[in-house]
C-alpha cells in the first residue's frame, strides 16, 4: 500500500477534504521529474544496501513502463493518489511489487517535490531564455534597419525631443538583457539539491547525495535540511523576474497598441497577430499586443500569491507550500504564451517612417535652441525663458520655430545669429544627441555593437 494514511487512520476521507487535497491538477506535469529523481534515488538506494541489483533494475524498468503508460495516456491517476507522487509510487509498486514498494525509504515528498520543481524549473528557464534570447536577436536587427529612422521621444506622452526607432527599439533590448540575468540568477538557485533531507531533518539512512546530484545535474547540495523543504525562494526568484519581464512586456505591448491607432499610424502590425470586430467589419484590434499589455497584472499577482503564501509560515514544510506550484506554472503558461507573441509582432511589423518623421514638429527642437544659446555664452535658465517665449510666440502665430525672423530673434536675444537657421533639420537634431547612450546614430551604432556582444557573450540557460 503506497498511501500516506496507512493504519493511522480509521475509516475513509470526506469527499469535500479529498477534493481540496488532491494536488493533482497543480502537479501532474511534474511526472517526468518524478520519475527521473525516482530513478537516481533508487541507485542511491542500492549504493547504501537498501535495494539489491535485482530490485534497482525491477525499480527502474517499472518506472520507465510507468512514464511510458503515462506518454501514451494510459495511466489514469486515481482518487487516492494525492499527488504527482504518489501516483507515480503507486503504479511503481503495482508493476515492481516488493521492490516499488520498497522506493520511499530515506526520502519523503516533502524532499522530493522541491527536487521535482527544481529540475522542472530549470527546463522551463533553458526553453524561455532560448526564446528571450531569439526576441533580442530580432530586436537588434530591427533597431540595425532604423538607425536614422526619426521619431519623438516622449516624456509624460508629449513629444520631447528627436530620437530614433532603433534608440526606442534598443531600450528594450537591455530590459530584456537585464530579465536574462534575473532569469539566470533563478536557475543558479535551482542548482542546489534538497534531496536527502527527508521530511525535515535528515535520514536515518546513509545515501550519497552527491551522487544524486551528480546524476540529476545539480551543483550543489542543499546545507540544512529544514531550510531545504521549507522554502521556495528559489520559485521566487523566477517569479520575480517573470513579473519584471512582464512589466516589461506591458510597456512594449502598450506602445505598439498606441503606436497602431489612426492617430499614431507608427507601426502596422502583422495580421497573424491581430484581431477583428465581431459587428464592425473595418477593424484591425492589436489584441496580441494588448494581451502582452496585460501580462503584468497576471505576472505580478503570481509574485504576490505566493510571497504571501511563504509570509509567516513556521519551519519547516506545510501543506501551504502545495500552492507553490499554482503561481509557479500559471506564470511559466503566461510566458510560454507570451514569448513567441512578442517575437512574431517584433518580427513582423510594419514601421512607417514617414509617419514617425511627420511627427517630428519644429518644437521637438527647442533644447537644442537654448543649448545653442548656450554656445554663445548665455546662461542656461536663460536660454530656456527666452527659447520658451520664442515657443509662445510661435504657438501664437501659428508658425514653426525654424521659421522666426532674424530680426524678431534679435529682439529676444542678441545671441542670435544667421547659424540658428541650421538647427532645425531633425536627422541634425538627432547627431547632436552624442553623449554615451544617447540617440546619435554614431551612438546608436557603438551600442549596436555593445548590445551584439553583450549576446554573443551570454550563453543561453
Ligand atoms: N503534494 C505536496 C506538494 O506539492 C507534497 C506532499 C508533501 N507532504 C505531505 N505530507 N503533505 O507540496
Amino acid at each position: 500500500m503506497t498511501g500516506a494514511r496507512s493504519g493511522r487512520f480509521a475509516g475513509e476521507r470526506a469527499p469535500a477534504f479529498v477534493a481540496l487535497n488532491s494536488s493533482l491538477a497543480l502537479d501532474w506535469r511534474l511526472w517526468p521529474e518524478d520519475v527521473e529523481g525516482s530513478v537516481a534515488h533508487a541507485r542511491t538506494l542500492r549504493g547504501a544496501g537498501v535495494l539489491s541489483g535485482a530490485e534497482l533494475r525491477a525499480v527502474e524498468d517499472s518506472l520507465a513502463a510507468v512514464a511510458r503508460e503515462i506518454e501514451a495516456g494510459a495511466f489514469v491517476p486515481s482518487d487516492a493518489d494525492e499527488d504527482v507522487h504518489m501516483a507515480v509510487e503507486r503504479r511503481l509498486t503495482e508493476i515492481a511489487g516488493e521492490a516499488g514498494a520498497k522506493l520511499h525509504t530515506g526520502r519523503s515528498r516533502n524532499d522530493q517535490v522541491v527536487t521535482d520543481v527544481r529540475l522542472h524549473l530549470r527546463r522551463v528557464l533553458e526553453r524561455q531564455d532560448a526564446a528571450l534570447d531569439a526576441l533580442q536577436h530580432v530586436l537588434l536587427m530591427r533597431a540595425s534597419e532604423h538607425v536614422e529612422t526619426v521619431m519623438p521621444a516622449y516624456t509624460h506622452l508629449q513629444r520631447a525631443q528627436v530620437t530614433s526607432l532603433a534608440q526606442h527599439l534598443l531600450a528594450y533590448f537591455w530590459m530584456v538583457e537585464r530579465d536574462r540575468g534575473r532569469m539566470a540568477a533563478a536557475r543558479d538557485a535551482c542548482l542546489e539539491l534538497p534531496l536527502g533531507a527527508g521530511a525535515a531533518v535528515g535520514l536515518n539512512h546513509d545515501l550519497d547525495r552527491a551522487a544524486i546530484a551528480e546524476d540529476l545535474g545539480f551543483e550543489r547540495l542543499c546545507e540544512n535540511s529544514l531550510d531545504a523543504v521549507a522554502s521556495r525562494d528559489f520559485v521566487v526568484d523566477y517569479l520575480a523576474a517573470a513579473a519584471q519581464l512582464g512589466g516589461h512586456f506591458s510597456r512594449l505591448g502598450a506602445e505598439l497598441v498606441l503606436w497602431a491607432t489612426s492617430e499614431f499610424g507608427f507601426v502596422l502590425l502583422p495580421d497573424a497577430f491581430s484581431g477583428g470586430s465581431s459587428i464592425m467589419p473595418q477593424k484591425k484590434n492589436p489584441d496580441a499586443a494588448e494581451l502582452m499589455r496585460a501580462a503584468a497584472p497576471r505576472l505580478t499577482a503570481d509574485l504576490g500569491g505566493l510571497l504571501g503564501v511563504l509570509h509567516g509560515l513556521p519551519l519547516a514544510y506545510n501543506t501551504d507550500l502545495r500552492e507553490d506550484k499554482r503561481y509557479l506554472f500559471d506564470a511559466v503558461d503566461c510566458l510560454d504564451q507570451i514569448l513567441p507573441v512578442a517575437l512574431g509582432l517584433l518580427e513582423g511589423a510594419s514601421f512607417d517612417e514617414a509617419r514617425m518623421a511627420a511627427a517630428c514638429d519644429s518644437f521637438l527642437a527647442a533644447t537644442d535652441v537654448a543649448d545653442y544659446l548656450v554656445g554663445k555664452g548665455v546662461p542656461f535658465r536663460e536660454a530656456h525663458h527666452v527659447t520658451g517665449t520664442l515657443v509662445r510666440r510661435c504657438l501664437e502665430t501659428g508658425t514653426d520655430l525654424a521659421d522666426a525672423g532674424l530680426e524678431d530673434l534679435l529682439a529676444l536675444s542678441p545671441a542670435f545669429a544667421e547659424d540658428y537657421f541650421e538647427l532645425h533639420e531633425p536627422a541634425a537634431q538627432l547627431a547632436r544627441k552624442r553623449s554615451h547612450g544617447g540617440s546619435a546614430p554614431v551612438r546608436v551604432r557603438e551600442q549596436l555593437e555593445r548590445a551584439g556582444a553583450a549576446l554573443a557573450a551570454r550563453p543561453c540557460c
